[in-house]
């Protein structure tokens, strides 16, 4: 058992940005890595139907002998988690949600800004999160439909990201914000032009070493890590499985 992979999903390439961390964590695992951008983006897509492709993947993730699955999507984490727990309670079952907690407790009493896909920040979850702190800080909800597609073509930087940038964080950017929440794991890609539009001010955080965190801790409970020092793999496949989307996928994991 100890040594299957660790299946990492994603409704697209953004969970790559997850993947990197976990590989940092645990070098010594194989890692299975499968991206449904055939499907994405989520983001914009019904609940019921988020739910469905996300147990659809999960079932072929675990049915190739998967040991744990690490949903690096918050999008698919918000709709489905729960559901996923229930079908499969004996499994390790990782989610990832916008890392609100970690930038309260770095800027205690200030603006906070979360940048996060439309489903995200519709979905209950994310309301009881931000019931959590809602009282500690000034929470801003920035809904961005549109920058998942310039992930999933390659377009990291550029005149066309950044006016897209400029007119979904505009509302959001008076008064300044002192912390970024990068609430959907394709962002950090873009990481470079959103701190270019959002200012040198704003701390930029994400969720994927908190995850890549919880996985090793829970890998580590169950008894299910190698050992240090053994070599890792990472295998990265795509429901599209061209060679254009695979050598993307490489090309991310490296950044
Ligand atoms: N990467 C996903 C997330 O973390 C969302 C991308 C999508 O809309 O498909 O929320």
């Amino acid at each position: 058992m100890k040594n299957r992979p660790i299946a990492v999903f994603d409704s697209g390439l953004g969970g790559i940005s997850v993947l990197r961390q976990l590989v940092e964590q645990m070098p010594q695992e194989h890692f299975l890595y499968f991206g449904d951008s055939k499907n994405a983006p989520y983001g914009s897509r019904a609940t019921e139907d988020i739910r469905a492709l996300t147990l659809k993947n999960a079932e072929t993730l675990f049915a190739r002998g998967a040991k744990a699955l690490v949903v690096a999507c918050n999008t698919a984490t918000s709709a489905a988690i729960d559901t996923l727990r229930e079908r499969y309670p004996e499994r390790i079952i990782v989610g990832i949600e916008p890392a609100l907690k970690l930038a309260v407790s770095r800027h205690p009493k200030g603006r906070i800004l979360v940048m996060a896909t439309d489903a995200t920040l519709r979905e209950h979850k994310f309301a009881a999160l931000m019931d959590r702190f809602a009282a500690q800080c000034d929470i801003c909800k920035c809904p961005c439909p549109e920058l998942v597609s310039f992930v999933e073509r390659g377009e990291l930087t550029g005149p066309a990201l950044e006016k897209t940038l400029r007119r979904e964080l505009e509302p959001c950017l008076q008064p300044e914000p002192d912390a970024v929440v990068l609430g959907c794991t394709h962002f950090p890609f873009l990481r470079e032009t959103i701190q270019r539009v959002v200012g040198a001010g704003p701390e930029l955080l994400d969720g994927a070493d908190g995850t890549a965190k919880e996985a090793e801790r829970r890998l580590k409970e169950a008894g299910l890590l190698r050992e240090p020092g053994l070599p890792g793999t990472v295998e990265l496949t795509n429901s599209l499985q061209t060679a254009e989307i695979l050598a993307l996928s490489e090309r991310l994991l490296e950044e």
